[in-house]
């Protein structure tokens, strides 16, 4: 199986499921505060995504092979879980920080992106985590034009996040996306310059580093898709889907209010989109 690239058509869709799946992240966003269960934040997005948007919930029974059927619509990982946590009763408290992934398919395109929240007030080791890892995500995006290689993304994340003392989940990656949810390349959060597959344009891919404070090894939970690290360190991500364009990118997941681009992000090789609407 071979890495599809999108026609102009194929990104007038894609862009539409992008910035679907972002306006549900901001839709939540108020939402997140002590006392809500992920289990509320999931029904708000789920019905959002179906009732508002005409769109589907592309987690809702997600069975890859090897797993069981996933049984929400969004993910919320939390603290120390890295990624996949299941949405549940148990209310958000002060202090927490988590992670709540919308993956929207439309008219047959998924756009998929996630962000970090900080739950009341969070501690100064949490706000960096998070911070930090959205830095490491906007500097792997930054890498992306044709005839960079993906081992480019994979380095500007790891050497960033490893120098602030953090370190880079490994089993899990970044992933091609277009009709399907996870299509070729993998898109690896860690690597060296000059590797891999060289980009190209029409190629779409998300890029979303699993960064964890402590160590990076993990463990499945126990539920079948909940991943956590095993020092129980806590766990950061940040997901955007981009597309490589003929001068370097568009990010594909961005809407009103996606959380500042960082200043090193310049708009000479990038074409990031103005998301409004
Ligand atoms: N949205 C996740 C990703 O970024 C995948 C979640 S699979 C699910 O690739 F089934 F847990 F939703
Ligand atoms: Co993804
Ligand atoms: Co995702």
């Amino acid at each position: 199986m071979a890495i599809t690239l999108k026609t102009a058509a194929d990104l007038a869709g894609m862009r539409i499921a992008g910035r679907l799946a972002s306006q549900v992240l901001d839709m939540l966003t108020p939402h997140v505060r002590p006392g809500i269960s992920t289990e509320q934040l999931d029904k708000l997005a789920h019905d959002h995504i179906v009732q508002v948007q005409g769109g589907i919930p592309a987690p809702l029974n997600y069975a890859p092979p090897g797993y069981v059927p996933y049984p929400k619509s969004i993910c919320t990982s939390i603290n120390h879980q890295v990624c996949h946590g299941i949405p549940n009763d148990r209310a958000l408290k002060s202090g927490d920080i988590v992670n709540i992934d919308v993956t929207v398919i439309k008219d047959g395109w998924h756009g998929d992106t996630s962000r970090m929240f900080v739950v009341g007030e969070g501690s100064i080791a949490a706000r960096r985590l998070c911070a930090l890892t959205y830095e490491a995500m906007w500097l792997g995006i930054s890498r992306v034009r044709p005839g960079a290689r993906l081992g480019d993304i994979g380095h500007a994340i790891q050497t960033f996040a490893e120098r602030q003392g953090l370190s880079i989940v490994r089993e899990f990656c970044g992933h091609g996306i277009g009709r399907k949810f996870h299509e070729e390349p993998q898109v690896l959060h860690y690597g060296k310059p000059g590797t891999l597959d060289e980009l190209v344009p029409g190629m779409v891919f998300t890029i979303e580093p699993m960064v964890n404070a402590g160590r990076r090894e993990i463990r499945e939970a126990g539920d079948g898709w909940t991943i956590v690290t095993r020092d129980r360190s806590l766990s950061a991500q940040w997901e955007h889907t981009v597309v490589v364009t003929e001068t370097g990118y568009e990010v594909l997941t961005l809407s009103a209010g996606s959380p500042a681009v960082p200043a090193f992000v310049t708009p000479v090789s990038s074409v990031v989109q103005p998301a409004t609407v």
